[in-house]
């Protein structure tokens, strides 16, 4: 089972780092025109995105669009001291940043305030591979499942609407999953969104 996620992740993000610079930036324009008209992204405030890294979909032209619209984006950050959690941090044009253990860029730790997972309106996702039920597969850190482990636990939190991003080669026929795997309400990709009853 862990070996075979592990073949699974390799083999799609070998894919999706081979597309083309051309083809990166068709996607992530597709994906943003799909998802810009959707009435719950129209109606979210507080909205986390990613900055792409390892062939990820580029939800940048849809940052773009969250500034221009007025909304409050975030971006997360390693917490320094909760094992293999997110924090968000707000993300705006000039926004100081640093390069985090893996590389990726991410908002400086200044004494901005930290907003809670749970705070936000809605979040979007990478991930590495999605089947048609909205299950994920992500990078095999945990930290999307450990940081968002409270929509699994108290039904009372229905807390931000979770959407993962992804190119269309990442769709599986069946993923199998984990007890701790936080299953997601949708996944917009540059072909189409699919929607779950979560
Ligand atoms: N809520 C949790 N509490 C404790 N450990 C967890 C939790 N969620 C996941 N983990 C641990 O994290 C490890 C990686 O999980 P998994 O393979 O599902 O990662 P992933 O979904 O690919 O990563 P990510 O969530 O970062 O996208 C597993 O060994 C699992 O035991
Ligand atoms: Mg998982």
């Amino acid at each position: 089972m862990a070996d075979s996620r592990k073949v699974l992740r390799q083999q799609i993000r070998r894919q999706r780092r081979a597309l083309s610079a051309t083809e990166q930036k068709r996607h992530a324009n597709q994906l943003c025109r799909r998802l810009k008209h959707q009435l719950w992204f129209r109606c979210a405030r507080n909205i986390a995105l990613y900055l792409p890294n390892d062939g990820e979909i580029s939800p940048e032209p849809l940052i773009r669009l969250c500034w221009q619209l007025g909304k409050a984006v975030y971006l997360p950050v390693l917490h320094p001291i909760h094992h293999n959690r997110l924090w968000f941090l707000p993300y705006k044009p000039g926004s100081p940043m640093r390069l985090n253990s893996y590389g990726i860029s991410e908002p400086k730790l200044l004494r901005t305030p930290k907003t809670p997972a749970w705070a936000l309106d809605l979040i979007f996702l990478p991930l590495v591979a999605f089947d048609t039920r909205g299950r994920r597969l992500g990078m095999g850190g945990g930290y999307y499942d450990r940081t968002f482990s409270f929509k699994l636990q108290s039904k009372g939190i229905r807390g931000p609407k979770l959407i993962g991003l992804a190119h269309e080669l990442q769709k599986v026929d069946c993923l199998a999953t984990e007890s701790w795997d936080v299953p997601l309400a949708g996944i917009a990709t540059e072909a189409g969104i699919y929607r779950f009853s979560c």
